[in-house]
């Protein structure tokens, strides 16, 4: 596409939205966001929006041809000075083709913009978060889920949108029993994780209050350090829970021996729904 075409058109079908984005955006249950990464600006270093876990995350994909782009971004870059003590991580995800560091970062210079910005010159954005053209917002939860979404141009800033941010800030990453009632969402999700954990004959073998069973029980497992067979120590943390339950036989606990998980539950069985649902149920066990 010419790059003429991009500047004045590609935003505009920024309106278009694909596969449940209208139904999230209006407030449905809030969503597990994908696993994600990108290299940061003017660096070799590959960030993860799971190492931002436990901050509420602004994430926002741009482009320096997209002219509400531009105009947003001193908006973000107010809402991150205000708000960056309370939790808020503010990053700019760039999709500008090909090598645009040089341009981007004299770009952002110029703007004198403090949040991170991120590069995605193939735009693996648009796919992993399901949306259309930029700009499109995401505004991430601490306990990392997707709680609202804008395509197109936001301000963060109107006072709609600066409630949603503030609620976000406002619940702490605290224990979904202390508070039941702000974790509505949440509290679903880890229902059905349980449900699934029932279904898929994933409690005959773990428990979830600390019993020791056939496999090592479920209770405080994720966030800890896993000692594996192969002399390793690993962090439990979603990718590795994920790689678990999906790949059982690939990192295996010292204690236990390779194929008896593997053996009763072949992973990949589960959708990939299934395995976020299940982990999300893991990862509540440890809260
Ligand atoms: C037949 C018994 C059995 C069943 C059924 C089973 N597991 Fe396991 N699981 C094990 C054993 C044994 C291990 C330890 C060996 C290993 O790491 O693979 C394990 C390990 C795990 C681990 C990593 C534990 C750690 O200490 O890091 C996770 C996560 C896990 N299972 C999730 C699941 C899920 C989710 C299901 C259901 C979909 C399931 N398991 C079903 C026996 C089982």
């Amino acid at each position: 596409m010419a790059k003429r075409m991009k500047n004045t058109h590609i935003w505009m079908i920024a309106l278009i939205m694909v596969n449940g984005f209208a139904a999230s955006a209006c407030g449905a249950e809030p969503q597990l966001a994908p696993e994600y990464s990108a290299r940061v600006l003017g660096s070799e270093q590959e960030a993860t929006l799971a190492s931002l876990r436990g901050q509420v995350v602004l994430l926002n994909a741009w482009a320096t041809w997209c002219p509400p782009c531009r105009e947003e971004m001193p908006d973000f870059e107010a809402i991150y000075t205000s708000y960056k003590e309370q939790g808020l991580a503010v990053v700019g995800v760039n999709i500008d083709e090909g090598e645009a560091d040089d341009e981007v970062i004299r770009y952002v210079q110029g703007m004198k913009i403090g949040f991170s910005i991120w590069r995605d010159p193939n735009n693996r954005f648009g796919k992993r978060f399901r949306v259309l053209g930029v700009p499109a917002t995401l505004l991430i939860n601490r306990e990392g889920m997707i709680v609202r979404r804008w395509q197109g141009p936001m301000d963060p800033g109107a006072a709609d949108n600066l409630k949603t941010i503030k609620a976000a800030l406002g619940s702490a990453p605290a224990s979904i029993a202390a508070n039941p009632q702000a974790q509505d969402g949440e509290l679903a999700a880890v229902r059905r994780g349980r449900r699934l954990a029932d279904q898929r004959g994933c409690l005959t073998c773990h428990s979830s209050d600390g019993t020791q069973g056939m496999g090592p029980s479920w209770k405080g497992l994720a966030g800890s350090t896993a000692q594996l067979t192969d002399g390793r120590s690993v962090l439990r943390d979603r990718a590795y829970l994920t790689r678990a339950i999906v790949d059982p036989d690939v990192e295996i606990v010292t204690g236990y021996s390779e194929g008896m998980m593997a053996g009763a539950m072949p992973g990949k069985r589960l959708s990939k729904i299934e395995v976020e649902t299940l982990v999300r149920y893991l990862e509540s066990l440890s809260q």
